[in-house]
């Protein structure tokens, strides 16, 4: 269960409402490299991880990912405030605003509605921990266009710190995959996926001949 804080991550406090604005920072709301992604896919993933060290990781950072999933909630709402059906139509909002007025949907920049095929979950630790990698990369990528697209330091200055807090996610998955592939690595512990190296080849990891590790042996096998 959740304990709830009743305060954001980090302050929003946006003074001039900018609609432009706000129809792209939606796409971290509900767009495919955003928040709400994010922590299903964090969240969804962790119960089929190998270790409690790497649940628990998935846990944290699916956690904060809601965290950050209110920041932009936050900073959609303050954009948007007060302004008129008008000047929401010439900010590109009108559709937005026929099907959901000023609430806060989730979808991407485009219009297109929050979908699950936005993740990934496969159940091997390996294959997920890699995706999980790369999210975060995609997440940071989506925020440095986002501030590119910024002309108000007080929305840049949050954006910067949720790209911040991207990287580190990408370095604490990546110590993730690395105490998984450490475990796989133990002749005792078995997967139902272990893969067998017909050639024999000696992965660095685990010097034995059974091979989880299908890119550390280097054969072509991959059943
Ligand atoms: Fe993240």
């Amino acid at each position: 269960m959740w304990g709830y804080d009743k305060k954001l991550q980090y302050p929003v406090n946006i003074k001039n409402p900018n609609p432009q604005l706000a129809k792209f920072i939606i796409s971290q709301y509900g767009g495919p490299d955003g928040e709400l992604a994010a922590s299903l896919r964090y969240l969804s993933q962790r119960f089929s991880m190998p270790t409690e060290i790497t649940k628990a990781t998935l846990n944290d950072i699916g956690t904060e990912e809601l965290g950050h999933l209110e920041m932009i909630g936050t900073m959609v709402n303050q954009l948007t405030r007060g302004v008129s059906p008008e000047g929401l139509r010439k900010a590109g909002l009108g559709d937005y605003y026929t099907d959901h007025g000023v609430s806060i949907y989730p979808q991407n920049a485009a219009g297109n509605p929050f979908t699950a095929s936005y993740i990934g979950v496969k159940g091997d630790p390996i294959t997920d921990l890699y995706e999980d990698m790369a999210a975060e990369q995609k997440a940071r990528s989506t925020y440095e266009y986002l501030i590119d697209l910024s002309d108000d330091p007080d929305v840049t200055d949050i954006l910067k710190f949720l790209r911040e807090r991207e990287v580190v996610h990408f370095q604490r998955f990546g110590e993730a995959l690395r105490s998984v592939q450490e475990k796989l690595a133990q002749k005792k512990f078995y997967m139902n996926n272990l893969h067998t190296c017909p050639n024999n080849n000696t992965p660095p990891s685990c010097g034995c001949q059974n091979v989880p590790i299908i890119s550390d042996c280097g054969c072509q096998n991959n059943n």
